[in-house]
């Protein structure tokens, strides 16, 4: 019988509906060849139906995405709109309300060409970043006190939960344990923000269970320089969510830019989000510019997920040889057109 998926698809803003489109044609020519479907339901959710509506995220979309078997999002960010409203209520809100307490982070090199690290190749980048992602300094407990006077006071709160920074530290043991490195490095400032000690020890005593695996720890600051000058030191890492959000920006350049970098926002056994790193991109929107091979990316890693193991290997097969072949010249946006990127991967996978 065949499979079916109930996918929700949420283009959102800026580039996000041509980097989406192409997502979809890669998806469309991986039902092709390896037979299974998708069942699309298409949600305007972003700032033009924000604008016309005054709704955001609303609550019985959230239900009816409960009910599927994940979600496609490109990218939310308008200059229209309050900073942060829309991303806060949409991508926050589905990680939030979702339980999607994994960010999983990808960070691959497919050529040395792309790298702007010296003597680095692929065989140097190859990591798999654990963002906790649905706790920290995202958790929501801010504040402003004579707020715009000369006496303004405003805080914001690193909310840890002991069941929370297990799960995570938990996933990510498990994901080491399928590497063939074995090897987890643990990356917080527990040295400057003490509540962070949570993360130590909670590590500390999960890592017993896992006496094959190498562990390894690193403060934030360290972490980024690492990253930078020996990033063949790190192949799977967990982090709390501010620390995993900055460290993944600097990991999309290590493996060519923003246009490759992908991530899960998962619940094992649940319904799950998938979507590119990067943000809109106003700039480029409309332009068929805009490199969707995160997004494409992201359709790999949803079909992962959703046991298309097969299907999700074939289409990091066919952007690596995209790439190593030289057809696909640069990651950057405006060299080759949004669409030509999206047929061209979709020729492989069929190919
Ligand atoms: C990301 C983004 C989001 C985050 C923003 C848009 C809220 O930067 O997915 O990395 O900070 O998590
Ligand atoms: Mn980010």
């Amino acid at each position: 019988m065949t499979k079916v998926y109930d996918i929700a698809v949420l283009p959102g803003d800026g580039i996000g509906e041509e980097v989406v489109r192409e997502g979809l044609k890669v998806l469309d020519a991986c039902e092709e060849v390896f037979g299974f479907q998708t069942k699309r339901e298409n949600m305007p959710y972003g700032a033009d139906h924000y604008l016309a509506t005054g709704e955001t995220m609303p609550e019985e979309a959230i239900d009816r995405i409960r009910d599927m078997n994940a979600v496609l999002l490109g990218a939310i960010g308008d200059p229209r709109i309050e900073v942060g409203l829309l991303e806060f209520a949409i991508i926050a809100g589905l990680r939030f309300k979702l339980d999607l307490y994994v960010n999983l982070r990808p960070i691959k090199l497919y050529d040395a060409r792309f790298c702007p690290l010296k003597d680095k190749g692929p065989e140097q980048v190859d990591m798999l970043i654990c963002r906790e992602n649905t706790e920290g300094a995202y958790s929501g407990i801010y504040g402003h006190l004579r707020k715009g006077t000369p006496d303004e006071v405003a805080h914001q709160s690193m909310v840890f939960t002991r069941k929370g920074v297990e799960r995570i530290i938990r996933f990510a043991f498990e994901e080491a344990m399928k590497r063939p490195r074995k090897k987890l490095t643990m990356i917080d400032k527990a040295n400057a923000l003490r509540a962070q000690d949570l993360w130590t020890r909670t590590f500390e005593e999960v890592s017993r269970e896992y006496p094959e695996i190498e562990t390894d720890h690193a403060y934030i600051d360290a972490a980024c320089m690492w990253m930078v000058k020996n990033p063949e030191w790190f192949d799977v890492a967990v982090t709390p969510n501010l620390f995993g959000d900055i460290i993944t920006d600097l990991g999309a350049m290590v493996q060519g830019g923003m246009g490759i970098a992908a991530s899960g926002n998962i619940h094992p056994g649940k319904v799950s989000m998938f979507e590119p790193i990067h943000g809109s991109a106003p700039k480029y929107k409309g332009q068929n510019k805009a490199n969707p091979i995160a997004t494409i990316m992201a359709v790999s890693m949803m079909l992962d997920f959703l046991g298309e193991k097969e299907a999700a290997l074939k289409i990091e097969d066919s952007v690596r040889g995209l790439i190593v072949d030289g057809q696909i010249r640069s990651l950057s946006a405006g060299v080759h057109p949004t669409d030509e990127i999206g047929t061209m991967v979709a020729e492989r996978v069929k190919g």
